[in-house]
């Protein structure tokens, strides 16, 4: 149990790779608390979780709700072990299609949302708490169609260095976990119709040295490692799990 009785705050807990994280982390010991913005997804997560996780709806783009989930977890917990700041979602939009209210919807869930995640909890974090957040693949490579969701994804791995700065000195760690592509439910949210999809995922699978998709356990499993004692010397990097795509 590498997790035993600590509590894990989890955005995008609903689905895809914050839900199998979820379950992971619940297997080892953890309180959960899950966080999603769609009341249906977040009563199935919880029946996922054999009914043992506290559940908040809240909308990561507003920082009251963020707040409210966080109060939440201190009136039933008092505090936070490991914070997973994973809620992310785009829609593809080339250069001509991009409009300031899509930039600023991206930036509200993708980065801003982020942000107060880990500024809203880290007062209730004690010395040996971890914060993992869920950066992309596309902050190293480009990707056509995705330049805002990218922009936002290098900013949030710009923020776990400098936040893991600050916090620091308060012993608590701050790291990334850069998914490839991962089989979840992002990609059927992101507006492409199935058969245009089907040939973008053919093209990716063909670029990844290890020639498939990753499944969102692999990426729990190294969550896994950020938010646990094994990992108690590393902080301010970030993991990168997309079988080479970015390496080779
Ligand atoms: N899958 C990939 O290939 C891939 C690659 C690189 C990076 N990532 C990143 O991995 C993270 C998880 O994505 P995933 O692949 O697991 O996708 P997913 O299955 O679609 O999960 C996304 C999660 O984010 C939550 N979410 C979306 N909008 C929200 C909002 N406004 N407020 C609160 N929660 C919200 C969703 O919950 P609700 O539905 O309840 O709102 C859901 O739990 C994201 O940050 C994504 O950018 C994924």
């Amino acid at each position: 149990m590498k997790l035993q009785n600590k509590v894990a705050f989890i955005t995008g807990g609903t689905s895809g790779i914050g839900l199998e994280t979820a379950k992971l982390f619940h297997a080892e010991g953890a309180n959960i608390v899950l966080v999603g913005s769609n009341a249906e997804r977040l009563e199935e997560a919880g029946k996922a979780l054999n009914g043992k996780a506290l559940l908040v709806q809240a909308d990561i783009r507003k920082v009251a709700d963020i707040e409210r989930a966080v109060e939440k977890t201190r009136a039933k917990f008092g505090h936070i072990d490991v914070v997973f700041a994973n809620a992310g979602a785009t829609t593809v939009a080339p250069l001509d299609a991009v409009t300031e209210e899509y930039i600023n919807d991206n930036l509200a869930l993708n980065f801003t949302g982020t942000f107060f995640t880990i500024q809203k909890t880290a007062p209730l974090m004690n010395k040996g708490g971890s914060v993992i957040v869920t950066t992309s693949f596309l902050n190293t490579i480009g990707y056509p169609g995705l330049s805002i969701l990218a922009a936002t994804k290098a900013a949030t791995r710009s923020l776990v260095r400098t936040l893991g700065a600050e916090l620091a000195p308060r012993g608590i760690r701050v790291n990334a976990v850069s998914p490839g592509a991962i089989a979840t439910p992002f990609y059927s949210k992101i507006g492409l119709p199935d058969n245009v999809l089907s040939q973008v995922a053919a093209g990716i699978t063909d670029k990844v040295a290890l020639k498939r998709f990753g499944e969102a356990v692999e990426l729990a499993k190294t969550a896994l490692f950020l938010a646990s004692d094994d990992s108690s010397y590393t902080t301010g990097t970030e993991m990168v799990v997309d079988g080479g795509l970015t390496q080779f």
